[in-house]
């Protein structure tokens, strides 16, 4: 029955939360604020615009369209500067061993990331050729929690949203993937990801089967 695993990137194959919180909290230091880690926790999952309306938001910080545009940019510009530097042994704990697990089962795997610097980062840490689709913040044009970026990835691997497990960090993504009726699995704390079907804390010594067993579905 589940013939393909669709993964989000930022936070559940690498840890880019902490690029992104950074390049975010310069902008917001450049415009005389500053805002917290917790917050930062809100922008998982969120496009680039969308983040940047938030973070204006808790500053009380109001700008043209122009202006906004410009400023995302220069964001977009610092974060690559760290992007641009990753490297293989940047990939989380446990997801190599997951993945070759995964092929040796024969599931498909696919990409469904918000970010436009998807294609570069997979490429960075060496996974490009892992997976058979890849659909990212250029290819999909609707934010989660609309299921657009997971819905074109099942297309591209010729597959129902029932045959699939999208894994997702995000409230918001996994909000996506229920959307789309997908079967949803959280990466990291339940307190956060509690309304998918499966939450872990991450891959190490995962296997399909406990994934499986865990939402109750057969293979
Ligand atoms: C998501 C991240 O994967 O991509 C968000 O969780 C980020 O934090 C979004 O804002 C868009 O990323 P990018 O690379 O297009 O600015
Ligand atoms: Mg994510």
């Amino acid at each position: 029955m589940i013939k393909a695993c669709i993964f989000d990137l930022d936070g559940v194959i690498v840890d880019t939360a902490k690029y992104h919180f950074i390049a975010w909290r310069r902008l917001a230091n450049e415009l005389g604020f500053d805002f917290t880690e917790e917050e930062n926790e809100q922008l998982k999952g969120v496009s680039r615009m969308g983040s940047l309306e938030l973070i204006l938001q808790w500053g009380g910080v109001q700008m043209s369209e122009a202006d906004k545009l410009s400023w995302a940019a220069k964001k977009n510009e610092w974060y690559r500067e760290y992007i641009l530097k990753m490297q293989p042994d940047e990939i989380l704990d446990g997801v190599m061993p997951f993945l070759d697990h995964l092929k040796e089962r024969g599931i498909q795997l696919g990409l469904g990331s918000a970010s436009k610097n998807a294609s570069d980062i997979i490429t960075q840490v060496g996974l490009r050729d892992r997976f058979a689709s890849i659909v990212d913040g250029a290819k999909a044009t609707k934010s989660k929690p609309d299921p657009q970026v997971f819905l074109l990835g099942a297309m591209e691997l010729g597959r129902q949203p029932s045959e699939c497990i999208v894994f997702e960090d995000a409230a918001k993504g996994i909000d996506a993937a229920l959307n789309g009726g997908f079967y949803a699995v959280g990466i990291g704390k339940e307190a956060h990801l509690n309304h998918a079907h499966l939450v872990i804390p991450n891959f190490i010594g995962i296997t399909l089967d406990d994934i499986l067993n865990g939402i109750q579905i057969k293979a």
